[in-house]
């Protein structure tokens, strides 16, 4: 008997929004709860766009245009859905991604000023339009998001992370945009105050496919 196929949940945000930490937390979360649960990232999740990742994230601010760089993100997804997530949803494995096609849109859409449509058209010539099952978003309140972003950006980050905060403003408000037009899919989740009640609220919006 084939397994029924495994629910797919990507999770977003700008800089500084606690992602890495919810990401871990999350998995547990859902690990405790019986799923069998993979967990990926973007850029990146298989070989070939780990290869692609290296491209995208060092080197010079001005190494790639905004339609170049928005190609190379479409094509590391694209190696990334039929190479990884593809084959565990079959298996009956759930996917947890961080980051998926809401970071194209908001970065190259939104940040770099690209807009939406072409980002789109990218995405159904490159992974067929192939969507989440749920996609969770952090946010935290615009200047609370920004200052955790500049103490992250005094250590180390990569090539889009270091970009101003007037790219990151653009960031955070169309992933806001995102949960207006595809409320459904995209669930804004708020950022802030203690750890697990983060976790929590993540959660809550997936209380549904559980
Ligand atoms: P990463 O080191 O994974 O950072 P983070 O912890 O912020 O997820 O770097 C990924 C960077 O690439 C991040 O700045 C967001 C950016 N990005 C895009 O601009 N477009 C995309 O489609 C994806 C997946 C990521």
């Amino acid at each position: 008997m084939t397994p029924p196929r495994g629910r797919f949940i990507s999770l977003e945000g700008g800089e500084g929004v606690g992602k890495t930490t919810q990401l871990a937390a999350l998995a547990l979360a859902l690990r405790d709860r019986g799923i069998d649960l993979v967990t990926t990232r973007e850029p990146g999740g298989s070989e070939g766009a780990e290869a692609i990742r290296a491209l995208l994230l060092s080197g010079e601010e001005g190494r790639w245009s905004p339609r170049a760089e928005a190609l190379l993100f479409a094509a590391a997804r694209a190696d990334h859905v039929e190479k990884t997530i593809l084959p565990a949803l079959e298996a009956g494995k759930w996917i947890l991604a961080d980051r998926f096609l809401d970071s194209s849109l908001a970065y190259q859409g939104g940040g770099a000023g690209l807009g939406s449509d072409p980002v789109r058209a990218l995405h159904a010539f490159g992974s067929e339009d192939f969507l989440p099952d749920r996609t969770l978003v952090l946010l935290l309140g615009e200047r609370e998001g920004i200052s955790r972003a500049d103490e992250r950006d005094r250590g180390s980050s990569d090539r889009i992370g270091r970009r101003g905060s007037a790219f990151h403003l653009d960031v955070d408000r169309a992933f806001r945009q995102l949960g207006s037009i595809e409320p459904e899919r995209v669930r804004l989740v708020d950022a802030s105050g203690d750890r697990d009640a983060v976790t929590a609220r993540l959660l809550r919006q997936l209380c549904d496919l559980l």
